[in-house]
């Protein structure tokens, strides 16, 4: 009799266990992932796949399931619509270090930036919210859906880097992904990388110093970008490359030039009603301090493959380029700006500083002389200062300084052209 007692007893630390952990497995899959799984198995099999084959699926400790990022209100196939769609913010509790990277940096002002420009509006919708133009793009900084509703499907925030459901890491360090957005007239850092001897040197030996980032032989844009792993992605000139105050006084004073031309200082120098967007947005540096900084991290960057003279030599000789550039956008401004002055072309109603063209309206102008002075600025001044930070020899003098030069010739001309057929 006394066995029969004992031996459940001396099995129940084992069925004890068993049932513990089996428990906490599902536990962790969490709130009904088993059933999400089962049904989409037969009804999306690709999305499980790439999910079990994932981390998210595979790790041991905070597995994210199904409904850790997707909500399990949805539960049968009528409905569907209650899914809730992830935005950076469903990643943040998981992965508080990038998250928090991510947002002190530039990508997750990619949509202010895009929706502070007043041209956004005046393009049509399907480049917008239909996320194929700007928005497209610019959806890497996009934490909130609902300003983009009715469009529910749009992979925002870190998805646009970290494409579901395979979230591979292998992806991520791929130099390929950032040429989804980083290419084309204003942005060629893929074209002007890949064709660089540091791309070249990449796709050589892609990962002999395998290590925290991609590093080849020569350096992927991750390397440059994404120092151990640092998602924040900015850089000390910026896209716009400008920071102010500026030390040297002819520098500023075309500096000041291309200030008004983004309608953030008016024709007397004080600050217009766009000016707090550009600090808010990061769109120029305000700060010696940071620009020191972010040029110190870069520099650091370098310093794995190459010598601290040579770097500093280099920089040096770059920015003076940006210089030298500046120098041919103000005397194009100054131009277009007569031709205001003279009344021989008419201001947009709207545009921020009187007697002034607005650059940051891109192609939204009404003559031809103001579409040179947009590609002059959007197309051949980037690329001065890119091909040079990017070692391409050919965008930093082909496609961008002599274009500067054959444009600027252009704009005199047809500005004399136009100043004798008015009679001025
Ligand atoms: C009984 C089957 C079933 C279950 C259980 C189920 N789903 Fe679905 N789910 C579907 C079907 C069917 C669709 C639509 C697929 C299609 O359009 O081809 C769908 C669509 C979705 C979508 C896309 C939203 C949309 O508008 O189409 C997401 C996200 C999703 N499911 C996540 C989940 C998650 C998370 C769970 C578990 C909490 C879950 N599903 C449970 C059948 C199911
Ligand atoms: C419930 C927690 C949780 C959530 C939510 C979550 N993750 Fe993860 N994620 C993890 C865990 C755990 C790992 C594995 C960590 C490890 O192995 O070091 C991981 C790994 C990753 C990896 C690295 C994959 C690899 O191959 O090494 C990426 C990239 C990633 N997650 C991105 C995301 C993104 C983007 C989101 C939001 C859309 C997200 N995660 C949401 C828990 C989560
Ligand atoms: C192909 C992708 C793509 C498209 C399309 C695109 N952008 Fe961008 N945009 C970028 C990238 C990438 C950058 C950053 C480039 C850099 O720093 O060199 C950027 C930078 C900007 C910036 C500057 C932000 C800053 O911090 O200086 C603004 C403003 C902007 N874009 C507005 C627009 C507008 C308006 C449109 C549509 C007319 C547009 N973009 C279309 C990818 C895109
Ligand atoms: C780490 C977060 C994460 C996890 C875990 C996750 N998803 Fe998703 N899922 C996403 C993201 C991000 C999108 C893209 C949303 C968008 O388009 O804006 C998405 C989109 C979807 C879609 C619709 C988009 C399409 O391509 O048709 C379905 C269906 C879906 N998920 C099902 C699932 C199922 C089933 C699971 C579990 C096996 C799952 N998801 C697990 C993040 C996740
Ligand atoms: C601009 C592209 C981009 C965006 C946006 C992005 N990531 Fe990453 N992520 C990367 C790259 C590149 C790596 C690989 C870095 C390396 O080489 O170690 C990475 C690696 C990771 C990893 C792997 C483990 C680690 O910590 O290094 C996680 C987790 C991760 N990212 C989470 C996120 C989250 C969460 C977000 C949004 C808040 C996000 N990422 C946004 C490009 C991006
Ligand atoms: C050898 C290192 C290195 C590599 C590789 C590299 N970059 Fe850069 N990148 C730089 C430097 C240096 C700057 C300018 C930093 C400054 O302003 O001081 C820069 C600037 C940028 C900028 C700001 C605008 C500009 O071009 O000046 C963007 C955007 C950018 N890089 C993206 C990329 C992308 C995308 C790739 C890969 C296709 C890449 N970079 C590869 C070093 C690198
Ligand atoms: C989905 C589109 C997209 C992808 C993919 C993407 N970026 Fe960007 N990136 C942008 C946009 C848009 C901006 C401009 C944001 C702003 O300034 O408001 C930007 C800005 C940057 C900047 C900041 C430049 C500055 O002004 O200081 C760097 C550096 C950068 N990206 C590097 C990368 C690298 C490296 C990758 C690949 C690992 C990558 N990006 C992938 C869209 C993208
Ligand atoms: C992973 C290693 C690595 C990193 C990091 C790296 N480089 Fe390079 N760099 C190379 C290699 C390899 C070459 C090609 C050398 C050759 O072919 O002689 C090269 C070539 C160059 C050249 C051309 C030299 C010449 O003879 O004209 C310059 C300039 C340069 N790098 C600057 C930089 C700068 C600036 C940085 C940081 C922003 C940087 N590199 C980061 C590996 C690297």
């Amino acid at each position: 009799m006394k066995k029969f007692h004992l031996l459940p007893l001396l099995f129940f630390p084992v069925i004890a266990a068993m049932f513990v952990t089996g428990y906490a497995a599902r536990g962790q899959a969490g709130d009904g992932d088993d059933e999400c799984v089962k049904c989409h198995r037969e009804k999306t099999p690709f999305i499980v796949a790439d999910w079990e084959a994932s981390k998210h699926a595979t790790t041991e400790k905070n597995k994210a399931g199904c409904a850790k990022c997707h909500g399990s209100e949805h539960n049968t196939a009528e409905n569907r619509n209650l899914a809730k769609m992830p935005t950076a913010r469903t990643c943040k509790p998981c992965h508080i270090k990038r998250f928090k990277e991510y947002e002190n940096g530039k990508h997750a002002l990619a949509w202010d930036a895009l929706n502070a420009l007043p041209m956004t509006m005046k393009q049509p919708e399907g480049l917008i919210k239909g996320m194929k133009g700007c928005g497209g793009c610019h959806r890497i900084g996009n934490m909130d859906r609902e300003a983009v509703a009715p469009n529910r499907f749009s992979s925002m925030g870190c998805a646009g880097c970290h494409g579901r459901h395979s979230f591979s890491l292998k992806e991520a360090r791929d130099p390929k992904l950032c040429s989804a957005c980083h290419t084309g007239t204003d942005h060629p850092q893929w074209e002007m990388w890949s064709a660089s001897k540091h791309g070249i040197a990449y796709a050589s030996a892609p990962d002999p110093h395998s290590g925290a980032a991609a590093a080849g032989r020569g350096p992927s844009c991750q390397v440059c970008h994404f120092p151990d792993g640092d998602h924040e992605n900015t850089t000390a000139w910026g896209f716009l490359a400008v920071r102010v105050p500026e030390d040297d006084a002819a520098w500023m004073a075309d500096r000041a030039e291309i200030l008004k031309a983004f309608g953030v200082i008016d024709a007397e120098g004080k600050p217009t009603a766009l000016f707090p967007a550009i600090e808010k947005l990061k769109l120029a540096r305000t700060k010696k301090e940071d620009f020191a900084a972010l040029r110190e991290k870069q520099i650091g960057t370098c310093r794995k493959c190459h010598a601290e003279n040579m770097i500093r030599e280099r920089f040096k000789l770059y920015d003076g380029l940006i210089r030298e550039a500046d120098g041919v956008f103000a005397k194009a401004i100054k131009v277009i700006s007569g031709l205001y002055g003279s009344g021989i072309i008419a201001q947009r109603p709207g545009t921020p500083v009187k007697g002034y063209p607005f650059v940051l309206d891109f192609y939204e102008v009404d003559t031809e002389i103001e579409q040179k002075l947009f590609l002059m600025f959007e197309e051949y001044r980037m690329r001065v200062f890119q091909g040079a930070f990017h070692e391409n020899w050919d965008y930093c003098q082909w496609r961008g300084w002599a274009k500067m030069k054959k444009t600027l010739v252009e704009i005199e001309e047809k500005a004399a052209e136009m100043r004798a057929k008015a009679g001025k």
